[in-house]
């Protein structure tokens, strides 16, 4: 019997601080108007000093479990793409498998920058459809705020804070990730990088006055490469997946800037309402821009029954890389609601008491 791996459930979370483009103004040599004119960013909300990536990623990740219905013990695998790790190990993926109570349950972290996502996706997609695992958590979590230079207006006025998270589970109904691809260009390494604090070059007093450990980003070549491989990545993934660019009703691109989503749109000759765009409140959040788009696409009512969806993203390495689906996710409204569907938070909760630990994320708060 041929598996599938369905989307069946999706959740973000944003932290509350928005950060304006007139509040970073006052931090650099710079303005609103230029912002939006070069990059579409109008705001991006910043994590707050206790938010982290692996906590941004639990509340996404626990609001995507209530989407699917499922009990974090349900889970066989939790991936965590992110470019802000809270450490170098062990894995915020770890950190949330334990925060979220997933007990039985594998959980890795994966780095392909901002393409982190849809490598996730795509790796999981395969597993489910190998038959070695059913039910996995894929989470595009970040707190970028921490690691770019609040001195340098080339790069601190990009990025933003957020998680994003989907539930992917096997069927034998067909649909959901139809194919993928995935590509890398090393030789682009030094475009985009955070150079220090790995071990190449490990913390020391010069790393700290050099200011490796931020983002350092030659802003045009991304550019450059961004706008080269979005279509390009689009229409081999919809050749793949066997369909036309016509049967396709929406495209998620990672929200990096709006004018790398208008160059796209142009080589692919579609007109801008064919792309969910979110850039203009979140800024670029990396791994979490394309989970976050998607949910937001889904409340705006964008999203329907068997639609087809292409998600498309690049990023450091460089990476970049597409996933076509059929979307064919359970609807909040119009599924049925199992009466026993909150049983499994009190399991969790007598799980937690046992521990004497914490419980975390809003969900708990319910019921
Ligand atoms: N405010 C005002 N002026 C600025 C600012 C700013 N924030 N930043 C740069 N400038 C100046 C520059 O100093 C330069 O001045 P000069 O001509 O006197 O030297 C001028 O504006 C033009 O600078 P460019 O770098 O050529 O500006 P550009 O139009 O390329 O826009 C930007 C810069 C927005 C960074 C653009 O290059 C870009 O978006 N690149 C892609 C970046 C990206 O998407 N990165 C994320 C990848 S995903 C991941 O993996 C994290």
């Amino acid at each position: 019997m041929t598996r599938y791996a369905h989307v069946t459930g999706w959740g973000m979370s944003v932290p509350d601080r928005v950060m304006t483009n007139a509040d970073i103004a006052k931090l650099v040599d710079t303005n609103d108007a230029w912002i939006q004119e070069r990059t579409g960013i109008k705001e991006r909300r910043i994590a707050g000093p206790e938010e982290t990536t692996g906590s941004l990623a639990t509340a996404a990740a626990l609001k995507a479990l209530d989407v699917a219905n499922i009990a974090p013990t349900e889970l066989d695998l939790i991936i965590v793409a992110t470019s802000s790790p809270e450490h170098l190990f062990p894995s915020t993926a770890s950190i949330v498998q334990d925060r979220i109570g997933a007990v039985d349950c594998g959980a890795f972290d994966l780095l392909a920058a901002c393409t982190g996502f849809i490598y996730g996706v795509s790796m999981a997609a395969q597993a489910i459809r190998s038959g070695s695992i059913n039910n996995a958590l894929i989470i595009g979590s970040e707190t970028l705020s921490r690691l770019v230079n609040w001195k340098d207006r080339g790069t601190c006025i990009l990025f933003g804070d957020g998680a994003g998270a989907f539930v992917l589970q096997g069927s034998d109904e067909p649909g959901g990730i139809l194919s993928s691809i995935l590509r890398s260009d090393g030789s682009g390494a030094d475009l985009l990088t955070i150079p220090a604090g790995g071990s190449s070059h490990p913390a020391s007093a010069h790393t700290l006055d050099n200011d490796m450990h931020y983002i350092q980003m030659n802003g045009r070549e991304v550019y450059r490469f961004a706008t080269r491989v979005m279509a390009k990545a689009t229409l081999q993934v919809v050749a793949s997946a066997n369909l036309e660019m016509a049967d396709i009703d929406l495209i998620v691109p990672h929200q990096a800037n709006f004018r790398i989503i208008n160059a796209a749109a142009r080589g692919l000759k579609l007109p801008l309402n064919k792309f969910m765009i979110n850039v203009e409140r979140y800024g670029n959040t990396s791994t979490a821009s394309i989970p976050i788009a998607v949910c937001e696409a889904f409340e705006q009512g964008r999203l329907h029954q068997d639609d087809k969806l292409v998600l498309v993203g690049f990023g450091a390495g460089l990476t970049w890389g597409a996933l076509a689906m059929q979307w064919n996710g359970p609807f909040p409204g119009a599924r049925d609601i199992d009466p026993n569907r909150y049983r499994w938070r009190a399991r969790l909760r007598s799980y937690y008491r046992r521990l004497g630990r914490k419980i975390e994320g809003a969900l708990f708060d319910r019921n």
